[in-house]
C-alpha cells in the first residue's frame, strides 16, 4: 500500500515536471552487475559466465542489446530484469529480480523520452548496460 502510494506520487512529480533528472548510478550499476548477473552472463557481460553451460537457454550477450543502427532497448531490458516481460515468468531461466530490487523507485528514460518507473538499482544496472554497448 505504501509502495503503491510512493509510486503514484513520484508519477505525479514526474507529470509536474518532466525533465525530473534520472539518478542512474553506472558505478552501481556494475558492483551489482558482478553480484547478480556475472554468473550468467560474464564478467564481460558476453554471455560466458561459469553457469552458462548448465544452462539450457544461453545467457545473452548484454554488450549487444542495442542493434548498431538503434536505440538503447531501456524498455525491454527494464521489463527483462524486473520480471514484468511474460517471458522470464514462462520458462526463461533468466531468474526474475523484480522483488529483490523493489522499492527506491526512480524514473529513467527511454531513447524516445518516455519514463519508466523502475527502483534504483535496475535503474544502476540499466546505466551500466548501456556503457557496455559497442554498437
Ligand atoms: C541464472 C542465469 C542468469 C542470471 C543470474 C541472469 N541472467 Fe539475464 N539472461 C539469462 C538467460 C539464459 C537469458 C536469455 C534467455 C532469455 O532471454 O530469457 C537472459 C537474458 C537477459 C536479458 C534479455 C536480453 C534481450 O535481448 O532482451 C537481459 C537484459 C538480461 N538477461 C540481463 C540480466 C541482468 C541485468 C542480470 C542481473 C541482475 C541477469 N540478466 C542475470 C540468464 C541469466
Amino acid at each position: 500500500m505504501l509502495r503503491s502510494i510512493l509510486g503514484a506520487a513520484s508519477l505525479a512529480a514526474l507529470a509536474a515536471t518532466p525533465q525530473v533528472a534520472s539518478a542512474q548510478d553506472a558505478e552501481a550499476g556494475a558492483e551489482l552487475y558482478l553480484y547478480y548477473c556475472a554468473t550468467c552472463h560474464g564478467l564481460d557481460a558476453t554471455g560466458h559466465g561459469p553457469m552458462a553451460g548448465v544452462l539450457l537457454i544461453p545467457p545473452t550477450n548484454l554488450k549487444a542489446l542495442a542493434p548498431s543502427d538503434g536505440d538503447f532497448p531501456t524498455a525491454r531490458v527494464v521489463a527483462r530484469i524486473d520480471g514484468r516481460d511474460p517471458l522470464v515468468s514462462h520458462g526463461s531461466p533468466m531468474p526474475v529480480y523484480g522483488p529483490f530490487f523493489e522499492g527506491n523507485y526512480t524514473a529513467i528514460k527511454t531513447p524516445a523520452g518516455q519514463p519508466i518507473l523502475t527502483s534504483k538499482p535496475i535503474a544502476d544496472l540499466v546505466a551500466y548496460l548501456k556503457t557496455l554497448q559497442e554498437g
